[in-house]
């Protein structure tokens, strides 16, 4: 992955803005998230910041790789209409994606918010570290890696994300969980919520960066004065809300989703993480269910991506994320009802469906349907994002590279 640190105090954000600046967020989904200085959770924190300062925002948009230009021309054709109307693009970007936003947008005001490094990876007990740094940067390669903090304190860069300068203040209500006061931020989405306050909510379809889809109806809770179960990923928290998230009735309600797809997937889906957790923490051994299980031709076509349709629970996540975040479409639902599939182009080999290999279907896939070709039978819910090295221009000016 490409390291990045945040370059740009909020102050000096502000100094390149005037009031009358309609703001758009532009952030990469990829390396500069696992910095922790991008992504949708970060953008709409910047915004709030922003908008409680009285400048204007009129967008947040998310791309899976900005610094592959095609699919920056593709958000700008994509979003036309509001990109137009816009006179300044905040970056939440390395500092390739933040020369390819300024390629697609030549006559904008785009501003720079991050200091890239070069390439390195992620280690579970340093967090992102730089071990091939770029060859303006003066530093030696360093295989046990320059950590974030080594970073900004040699460089005199800024710590964390925009928040660490100044603490937003999203107005916060009471609502009742499960018998007990919560305080959540008013309009939130109830499924932020609960897991921002470590609530072990399942959720299969939904994550933050894509927004709800209501597919995988995992995550139901029971809301007083609504009827039925609601899935919490689709629903606004509101004033007076008593939600009650665990019953015997959800539960029961969860762990049939669960057994039924095992039961069309197969044993195996139980290697994927998310699946696995889930079972073990509704203690399911047994499946009551007996439904003929998936036959699908596994997709080896592509040379960087295999494609198990087997393993597809139909949570339409890689759908969103190639649509949304690549802006290349090329995973869509075919048929209706039970017959349901995701396919590639239309019902073409994935090999010839125009994909740009940014990896976002395989980051946000679940179940490990989509994966990395070097890595699909090494693991089952690894962060193959820490293997990422992109982007090639960027790795060739580095010294190992
Ligand atoms: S299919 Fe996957 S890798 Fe290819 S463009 Fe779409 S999201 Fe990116
Ligand atoms: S391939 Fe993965 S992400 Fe896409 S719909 Fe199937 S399970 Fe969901
Ligand atoms: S997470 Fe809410 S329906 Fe899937």
């Amino acid at each position: 992955m490409i390291i990045s640190v945040r370059s740009l105090s909020y102050d000096e954000l502000k100094r390149n803005l005037s009031r009358d600046d309609k703001i758009v967020l532009w952030s990469c989904d990829t390396c500069v998230k696992h910095c922790g200085i991008a992504g949708m959770e970060k953008m709409t924190t910047l915004a709030d910041m922003l908008k409680e300062d009285g400048y204007t925002v009129i967008k947040k948009e998310l791309i899976s790789e900005s610094c592959q230009i095609n699919l920056a021309k593709k958000h700008k054709k994509a979003q036309e209409d509001i990109l137009n109307k816009a006179t300044a693009i905040i970056t939440l970007t390395c500092e390739l994606g933040y020369q390819c936003v300024r390629n697609v947008f030549p006559k904008m005001k785009v501003i720079a918010t991050a200091k890239t490094f070069g390439s390195g990876n992620f280690s579970n007990r340093k967090g992102p570290i730089l071990t091939s740094p770029l060859p303006t940067t003066n530093l030696e390669i360093n295989p046990e890696g320059y950590t974030l903090k080594n970073l900004v304190e040699s460089f005199s860069l800024q710590q964390g994300f925009f928040d660490a300068d100044k603490a937003p203040n999203p107005q916060k209500i009471t609502i009742t969980v499960d018998g007990k006061p919560l305080e959540v931020k008013k309009d939130a989405n109830l499924l932020d919520e609960l897991l921002a306050h470590r609530m072990k909510i399942p959720h299969l379809c939904y994550d933050s960066s894509l927004g709800s889809i209501g597919a995988c109806r995992m995550c139901l809770v029971k809301v007083e004065g609504k009827r039925g179960f609601v899935p919490s990923c689709c629903t606004q928290i509101e004033e007076g809300m008593v939600v009650t998230t665990e019953d015997e009735e959800i539960n029961n309600l969860r762990k049939s989703v669960l057994q039924m797809i095992v039961a069309e997937c197969g044993e195996e889906i139980q290697q994927s993480r998310d699946i696995r957790f889930w079972l073990r923490r509704y203690k399911i051994t047994e499946n009551r269910f007996q439904l003929s299980k998936k036959d699908e031709v596994v997709d080896d076509s592509d040379e960087v991506l295999i494609r198990d349709p087997n393993r597809c629970i139909l949570c339409g996540r890689c759908v969103k994320a190639c649509a949304n975040l690549s802006g290349q479409k090329v995973i869509n639902f075919a048929n209706r009802g039970s017959n349901t599939v995701t396919i590639t182009g239309l019902n073409d080999p994935f090999a010839n469906a125009d994909c740009a290999h940014c990896l976002a279907c395989a980051h946000y896939c679940p179940t490990n349907a989509i994966t990395p070709k070097s890595i699909s039978k090494k693991i089952s819910g690894y962060p193959f994002w820490t293997l990422i090295s992109y982007p090639k221009t960027m790795t060739r000016t580095t010294r190992a590279g």
